[in-house]
């Protein structure tokens, strides 16, 4: 993090260091006949994940004028479904990815079966936690997170990336495969934490509006890492978009043309969170978005 994001490097490190902690509380190593699956559940989950996710929920929260600490537990169920997504589109059958957050993928530490289990597990968990930790606001969070992860979300968004692979890309569906692959479980967070800090509809819709232009930036910049980070940065495989014959932004449009959409997406979100009462740290965080290089 540089200087300009002194004040939001501070604040997602202690995001992280909350939610790991809370994680850990939730998920702890155990043996006998679960111990394989909970080893393949924590594996990934406890790798070098930048949980930004989380710091949505929370900065959703944060932004309406809501407390933290009311939304950790949510925090911790968008990590636990993010988790599950990653697992399983890393499986053989979806990009066939050997590493992830810098270590072996889960199919690859494991097995084929207990990586889609443990994926399995985790999305499970994310609702499990969600229900049983807000007595009162469980129902309305599991609306959001399942309609952002579910079929006409995330899941919609991976089946047309798959689809397309290998095809001439066209804007309209590269944008509905970031929109929804990446961008729907983005705005389920942030409005799930609009939620639990009550905020009323007009700030809901603040949030979704932010939420659409920051995941579409944050999967255009995922696709200009895969072709220029270093392994060691991104903890990925460099370059596997293209081998793949991925659809991606820079396939489509080229490096610059790519960077350049990221930057208006951003800045685009920022004027979407102006009316929001506390939007400080989620304008840093979105133009942290544009700016990572891992
Ligand atoms: C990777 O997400 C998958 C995408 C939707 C682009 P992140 O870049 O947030 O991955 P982690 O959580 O830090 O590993
Ligand atoms: C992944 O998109 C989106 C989800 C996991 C839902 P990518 O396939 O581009 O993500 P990475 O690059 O493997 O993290
Ligand atoms: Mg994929
Ligand atoms: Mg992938
Ligand atoms: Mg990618």
């Amino acid at each position: 993090l540089t200087r300009e994001f002194h004040t939001l490097g501070a604040a997602l490190e202690g995001i992280r260091i909350q939610v790991d902690r809370r994680l850990e509380e939730i998920l702890p190593p155990g043996d006998g006949r679960n111990g394989r699956l909970l080893q393949a559940m924590r594996h990934t989950l406890f790798a070098s994940g930048k949980r930004f996710r989380p710091a949505l929920v929370l900065l959703g929260t944060e932004a309406v004028g809501g407390e933290r600490a009311d939304a950790l537990d949510c925090a911790c169920a968008a990590e636990l479904l993010h988790t599950y997504s990653l697992i399983h589109d890393d499986l053989p059958s979806m990009d066939d990815a050997e590493l992830r957050r810098g270590i072996p993928s889960s199919h690859r530490a494991f097995d084929e079966g207990t990586a889609v289990l443990a994926g399995d597990a985790l999305l499970t968990l994310s609702f499990e936690l969600l229900a049983a930790s807000y007595p009162e606001k469980g129902a309305a969070l599991v609306l959001e997170l399942a309609r952002g992860a579910g079929y006409r979300g995330m899941i919609a968004g991976q089946v047309q990336d798959l689809a397309s692979s290998g095809t001439t890309p066209d804007e309209e569906t590269l944008r509905f495969i970031h929109e929804n692959k990446t961008g729907a479980l983005i705005v389920a967070c942030l409005r799930m934490g609009g939620i639990l800090g009550q905020g009323p509809g007009n700030l809901l819709d603040a949030l979704t509006r932010f939420g659409r232009a920051v995941g579409l930036a944050f999967q255009i910049v995922d696709d200009i890492l895969d072709e220029t980070a270093e392994e060691s940065q991104s903890g990925k495989t460099a370059g596997a978009d293209r081998n793949a014959g991925k659809v991606t932004f820079p396939a489509l449009y080229g490096l610059p043309k790519s960077s350049r959409f990221a930057q208006d997406l951003t800045e685009q979100a920022v004027r979407d969170a102006a009316s929001l009462p506390y939007p400080d740290l989620l304008v840093d965080l979105a133009r942290y978005i544009v700016q990572r290089t891992a």
